[in-house]
């Protein structure tokens, strides 16, 4: 199958019409491209519950805040085209910045409660940014579900509030993260890790795991649970806690002193110059 390649809103409006006559039903994956297989964990699953899927790149300025890496956020197109190509991807939307922020733009999708909690704390904006973009993405788009990946859980649960709440017409579905073998969840920025970062860095999942492991053995005490991941990063001084949290899966409101409900285990931390997060979900059993 040939990937289509869309730039202009005409072009998008043309291939979405020719979908909608025919009745098929549109899936959507918004991206920022240096596309790795957590990304197309995303479009395979997306090819699954939908007749067509478009993927856009789009790396969104107003996510970035002034000391982050907008400019050297890595570009890789033509692998990015091959990989979609590759995993059934029907077209690829690459917006110009002027269509998504036009001369005079001045409208911003905010949650206010949540959006300087966990990673907002540290990454003041950014959540205005991304629920601004994700929405002018949905507008233009038109999907009938759109897919995220669990890796950046706040993101999808924000994204997801931010549907229900202003009734965007469509489905927000979370997908599973992709790890790497050693179990680091896969991340664009991953490639900028040094050797003797990246071997440190699979502390994270293995303390988040060792965490989840002893919740299935039937410990429920936040402190208890998080003490381990705490443990495991104390391992490795290098890296950095930056939050280390239990929460509720759907409010993510901390969860107090015992784990009831569905919870999830989050972590962000600092290694080297590298921002890396991770989670786990706590399900409980049955
Ligand atoms: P980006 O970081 O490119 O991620 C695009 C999608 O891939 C997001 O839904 C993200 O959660 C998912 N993803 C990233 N790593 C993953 C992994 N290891 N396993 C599963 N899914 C993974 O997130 C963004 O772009 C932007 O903020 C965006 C939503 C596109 C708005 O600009």
């Amino acid at each position: 199958m040939t990937l289509k390649t869309i730039v202009e809103t005409a072009e998008l409006e043309a291939f979405r019409l020719a979908l909608f006559s025919a009745g098929k039903k549109l899936a959507f994956v918004p991206t920022m491209g240096a596309l790795h297989d957590g990304h197309i964990s995303l479009v395979k699953q997306a090819r699954q519950t939908a007749d067509a899927v478009i993927v856009s790149i789009f790396v969104n300025p107003t996510q970035f805040g002034p000391g982050e890496d907008f400019n050297r956020y890595p570009r890789t197109l033509t692998e990015d085209a091959k990989k979609l190509a590759e995993a059934g991807c029907d077209a690829v939307f690459l917006p110009n910045i002027a269509t998504i922020y036009p001369e005079g733009f001045q409208t911003w999708v905010r949650n206010e409660p949540l959006e300087n909690q966990l990673c907002g704390a540290s990454r003041p904006g950014h959540f205005r940014g991304v629920l601004t973009v994700v929405l002018k993405l949905f507008n233009l788009v038109r999907p009938e579900l759109a897919l995220f990946g669990k890796k950046d859980y706040q993101q999808w649960r924000l994204i997801e509030k931010m549907a229900a709440d202003l009734n965007v017409p469509l489905k927000v579905i979370g997908s599973e993260t992709v790890r790497e073998p050693d179990g680091l969840a896969m991340s664009s920025r991953n490639r900028y890790l040094k050797p003797e970062e990246r071997a440190m860095a699979v502390a994270i999942s293995r303390g988040l795991k060792a965490a989840v492991e002893k919740y299935k053995a039937g410990e429920t005490n936040a402190a208890t649970l998080t003490g381990i991941v705490a443990k495991e990063m104390a391992s490795q001084p290098a890296i950095k806690v930056e939050y280390l949290t239990i929460c509720d899966q759907m409010s993510l409101a901390p969860v107090g002193e015992s784990v009831k409900g569905p919870a999830v285990i989050l972590l962000a931390a600092q290694l080297g110059t590298l921002r890396l997060i991770d989670n786990m979900e706590l399900n409980p059993a049955g």
